[in-house]
């Protein structure tokens, strides 16, 4: 059986990989994504800019494509790492993108707190109320 301190160990170390490779010039703020998949699997994410600045994607966002681009359709639980000294969490569109793949389940969040501690929080709770799925019977 896995051990879940390890397992999310390695969450938040493949979000902060990601985080590496951010392409954030214009707000310098870089932020990696990791999502487990309910196949166990980890996909990964780092936020991309773009000279048009509404263009730019989040990390939980391309994570989330990566995710859904290997065929995988539920989210587990999600690790995102910004700015250290920072509490970042998802965006609001993103908060949709997570709810988006939660089937009849409820992923955790996990961030990182201003002081480095790690937060969870339940997505349905971080978006009350949410228009999904359900709305397509699906
Ligand atoms: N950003 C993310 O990638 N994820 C978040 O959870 C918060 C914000 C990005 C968007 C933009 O590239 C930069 O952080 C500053 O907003």
């Amino acid at each position: 059986m896995r051990d879940p301190d390890a397992a999310l160990d390695e969450l938040f170390e493949t979000a902060a990989a990601a985080r590496a490779k951010a392409y954030a010039p214009y707000s310098r703020f870089r932020v990696g994504a990791a999502a487990r998949g309910a196949g166990g699997a980890i996909f990964r994410g780092a936020n991309v800019e773009n000279a048009s600045y509404p263009v730019g994607v989040c990390a939980e966002a391309v994570a989330l494509a990566a995710m859904a681009l290997a065929g995988e359709r539920r989210l587990v639980e999600i690790a995102v790492v910004g700015e250290a000294g920072t509490l970042t969490t998802p965006c609001g569109a993103c908060r949709q993108r997570i709810l988006e793949f939660a089937g009849d389940g409820d992923p955790v969040v996990h961030v990182m707190g201003p002081d480095g501690t790690r937060l969870a929080f339940c997505a349905r709770a971080l978006l009350p109320h949410a228009f999904g799925p359900a709305a397509f019977g699906r």
